[in-house]
């Protein structure tokens, strides 16, 4: 198998010493990770900053911006948190010095092993240290950031976490939903159709209630991160975070809403969306590389309180055309999601599952299989196209050998251009969930897309008759670098 990247980093757990966004930037800093930028503007230059920064790969910081243009010192926008595994590993509380599939591998034994904890109510919190309503709420108080060229306005939610309570069973979900300020105390979210947060609204809207919503806008990245992923239909990502970090989330019920909001945040708003109040929202620059959903009416929610701590920080994690930040943790999280998924779906024998940075971690899953009967290959990748982690705006799902290491490009080309045959071996699948972000699809029809499921593995029928590799074996590979390794340098 060819050798991926590897990472030799280590970050470790204690080195995390405080659960909320000021014990995540030092315990960053302690790495040597942190680059704090003075005086950029947050028209568009905040954007480009973290878009260069992340084409630094596994080298970039997190950008911690003060003094932002117009701004007074101290209100921070922090953006390129999850960019690097060492900073991933740090916010899941893992230990890494791993390959990129073992990083994978141990993130999927960690979300199977978790035991959820629930959020601890306490009566006080940082959050709480600036209390606004009524005339006092400014939304514009904030160095939010036009993000790209193109965006339709300032986007104060990227690396936030919009909380609703489910009407009927009264589970709390937390969704990463991107948030745009309209005016100083009215705020667009778009949701795109399926995403539990919007199937609560839309509970909310068919009774002719409002919805409640509370919003923080800067909070531990594992909360973010959480949001940002799906974690299973009826369980709070507040549970979840509370058994990844092995404590519970302290939140203070809000006094509008009574949501729980995390205590130690940096930037929460409550509110509620009314049934058929509706502005235009975006464009916005999408993860999936273009503007494709561009400028619809969609609900907005009035601001009702709003709560800041002294000298707030923005978390920040503009999508910008694959490969971006704002992507990167989703590729390792959602790959141990689906893997997660298929051996609780009973497909044995998974090797290892990429979702690759192309494809913004969703258009483009390979899924590694030691193949042990017929048929395996297409029921990985059904279940791989279909599990809860990949069901929304997938389009290819590659289903190689064992020896093909997912995450490796190269590999899985070969694999895909010699051990498939288009005739036999794509399957294609219609009327699939998509939605406004799916570039393919022409507006006003957007709502489904097809599916394209390939199995790249050897043909199951005759396996052990597929041509041998045409490479020296590990034997040969071994004697041969013993004998003249120092000669070539390595
Ligand atoms: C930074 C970031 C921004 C996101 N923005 C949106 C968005 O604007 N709308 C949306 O529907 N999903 C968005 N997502 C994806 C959702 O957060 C993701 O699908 C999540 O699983 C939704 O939560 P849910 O499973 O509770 O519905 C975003 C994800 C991230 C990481």
């Amino acid at each position: 198998m060819a050798v991926a990247e590897t990472f030799t980093g280590k970050a470790k757990t204690s080195e995390l010493k405080s659960r909320d966004l000021r014990g995540w930037i030092a315990a960053v800093d302690r790495l040597g990770e942190l680059k704090t930028l003075q005086g950029a503007d947050w028209d568009v230059e905040l954007g480009a900053i973290t878009e260069l920064a992340h084409h630094q790969g596994e080298q970039s910081k997190a950008l911690l911006f003060d003094n932002i243009k117009g701004y007074p010192a101290g209100y921070r926008v922090l953006s390129n948190t999850l960019s690097t595994t060492r900073r991933i590993a740090l916010t899941l509380c893992m230990d890494t010095s791993f390959s990129r599939p073992e990083f994978i591998k141990a993130i999927k034994r960690r979300i199977t092993e978790v035991q959820y904890v629930k959020p601890l109510v306490v009566k006080d919190g940082p959050v709480m240290e600036n209390v606004f309503e009524g005339q006092d709420i400014d939304m514009w108080k904030f160095p939010t950031p036009k993000w790209h060229e193109l965006d339709g306005g300032r986007y104060i939610g990227t690396g936030s976490v919009d909380i609703t309570r489910d009407p009927d069973d009264g589970w709390v979900n937390l969704g990463t939903y991107r948030v745009m300020i309209h005016d100083r105390d009215t705020l667009g979210f778009y949701i795109s159709p399926g995403k539990q947060g919007r199937i609560m609204r839309e509970k909310y809207f068919a009774k002719g209630q409002p919805c409640k919503v509370a919003v923080s806008f800067g909070q531990d990245p594992l909360l973010y991160l959480a949001g940002g992923m799906e974690v299973p239909h009826g369980v709070s990502e507040y549970e979840w975070v509370g058994g990844l970090q092995g404590r519970p989330v302290e939140v203070i019920e809000g006094e509008y809403t009574g949501l729980p909001i995390p205590a130690s945040a940096e930037i929460v708003i409550e509110g509620e969306a009314m049934p058929g109040e509706v502005r235009n929202e975006g464009p916005f620059g999408e993860w999936t590389g273009y503007y494709a959903s561009s400028m619809r009416p969609e609900p907005i929610m009035k601001v009702k309180r709003l709560y800041h701590r002294h000298d707030p920080i923005l978390l920040g994690a503009p999508p910008t055309r694959p490969p971006c930040e704002f992507n990167y943790m989703r590729c390792f999280v959602r790959s141990a999601m689906i893997w997660q998924e298929l051996e609780a779906a009973g497909v044995p024998d998974v090797r290892g599952v990429w979702c690759h940075e192309a494809g913004g971690s969703r258009l483009l899953t390979i899924v590694s299989i030691k193949q042990r009967y017929p048929g395996h290959a297409r029921q990985a990748g059904m279940v791989a196209t279909y599990c809860h982690a990949a069901a929304y705006l997938g389009r290819y799902t590659i289903v190689v050998d064992d020896d093909i290491d997912p995450t490796n490009t190269n590999d899985v080309l070969w694999a895909l251009t010699t051990r498939s045959n288009p005739e036999a071996d794509i399957e294609i699948v219609r009327r699939s969930w998509s939605g406004p972000l799916d570039p393919i699809i022409p507006k006003g029809q957007k709502g489904h897309n097809s599916r394209a499921i390939i199995d790249a593995c050897r043909p199951y029928e005759w396996m052990s008759e597929f041509p041998p590799v045409a490479e020296s074996s590990p034997e040969v590979r071994r004697a041969v670098q013993e004998k003249w390794g120092k000669i070539l340098g390595e």
